[in-house]
């Protein structure tokens, strides 16, 4: 099973590489692997994340190759003709982004959390959900199950803000995948300092999720009390220029959120550099301060999607599992129909992900994690999208 297809290095330079994939080329740092022209490779997010033996790759290439060129002809179909505002952002996906869609794996390894967010269910006042940690050990079980099983090549490594998991436990943690596991790690552990950050970057790890929630600083000090909104900010900000790729966004639906606020949450992510674009809509939990509020309309999502994507043509756009959630039946499809270009896999055994109830009933709780797979892929390739990410 494979989320990335393999291409060979046809140049290199000191810092990046030219990966060749049926003609087509992209570029990739090469800071992560020892690597040399000739050399066939996985790339991620823009950078390698691994060799790849020639015959192996070449047999993944052979058995790729039809599929790739049937799925970018069925793509180009279901884009032209654009006439919604959802179909003007689905063809500029498909213009400037192609048919490629990341699919990563995300692993909730913990929900003990030290924030008291007034949207969320694993705030720290909550003491009616089971609280869960998963040692190191069981991270990297998870993680090589993950990786050599099911053939993910980014994860991303979620928790609610938990300091059990010291800089030292974080960096065995990540050393360990990038020499046994090799792929693209992304770190969703909310306000660490920025040297613990660092350190981490230097061990391997390339990403990080961390969402500003809303650009409305009154909204942002009223429901995430005890956080400063300038300090995430300029957080996010200095991530960028460690060199993380950056995952971020906000929440739809907040309460007291006026719905042109949308717009400069949109603005924000962009301006942020956000590799991908991470939102999705609120909802509310039964043991939270904000359990009363309503749901957001499935279009007024779509149409965050939209904009998203015409505001910024190059971007990756999450389908989060919360639109996934909100609209179990059509929001995934809807949503990459929209101009999203991204899904995450939750991989966390059930019985953990059960527990990491940030909103209710979160789809694909119980789901099998390879019967899901089998199900988000079928649906990218009724929509002609490749679970590829071919690099920059
Ligand atoms: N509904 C939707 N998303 C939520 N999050 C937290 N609580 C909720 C909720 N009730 C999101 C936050 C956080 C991410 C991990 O989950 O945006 O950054």
């Amino acid at each position: 099973m494979c989320y990335a297809i393999p291409g060979k290095i046809v140049e290199l330079d000191t810092r990046s590489a030219t990966i060749e994939y049926y003609g087509e080329k992209k570029k990739a740092y090469t800071d992560l692997v020892d690597v040399k022209e000739g050399d066939y490779v996985y790339a991620q997010g823009g950078f390698v994340i691994s060799k790849v033996p020639e015959e192996e790759a070449l047999n993944i290439l052979k058995d790729w190759q039809e599929l790739f060129f049937q799925l970018q002809e069925t793509d180009r179909k279901l884009s032209n003709n654009p006439k919604t505002i959802y179909q003007r952002a689905n063809a500029v996906r498909q213009k400037y982004q192609g048919n490629s869609c990341c699919v990563h794996g995300i692993l909730e390894f913990s929900n003990h959390c030290s924030q008291n967010c007034f949207y969320c269910g694993i705030r720290s006042d909550n003491r009616n959900i089971s609280r869960y940690r998963m040692s190191v050990d069981e991270i990297l079980s998870n993680v090589e199950y993950a990786v050599n099983k099911l053939g993910f090549k980014a994860l991303v490594l979620q928790s609610g803000e938990d300091y059990w998991y010291d800089e030292e436990k974080l960096t065995t943690m990540i050393k360990q995948i990038r020499d046994n596991f090799p792929s693209l790690i992304f770190l969703s552990i909310g306000e660490r300092d920025e040297k613990t950050y660092k350190r981490l970057f230097e061990v391997g790890a390339r990403g990080a999720l961390i969402r500003f929630e809303t650009s409305n600083r009154e909204l942002y000090s009223r429901f995430k009390p005890g956080s400063s909104y300038d300090k995430r900010i300029d957080l996010i900000r200095n991530l960028r220029k460690i060199g993380y790729l950056i995952i971020t966004g906000f929440l739809v639906g907040l309460p007291g959120q006026k719905s042109k606020e949308i717009l400069t949450d949109i603005q924000l992510t962009a301006e942020l550099d956000a590799e991908m674009f991470s939102f999705g809509p609120f909802i509310p939990h039964p043991q939270t301060p904000l359990h009363n509020t309503p749901l957001p309309e499935l279009d007024t999502m779509l149409n965050a999607i939209a904009k998203s994507r015409l505001m910024s043509p190059s971007a990756k756009i999450l389908v989060t599992t919360a639109l996934e959630t909100l609209d179990k039946e059509k929001g995934a499809r809807e949503g990459l129909m929209a101009g999203a270009n991204s899904l995450m896999i939750n991989i966390t055994p059930i019985k953990y992900r059960r527990l990491y109830e940030i909103y209710p009933n979160r789809a694909g709780t119980e789901d099998d994690t390879q019967t899901r797979i089998d199900a988000v892929l079928t649906l990218l390739y009724s929509l002609g999208r490749a679970p590829t990410d071919l690099g920059i």
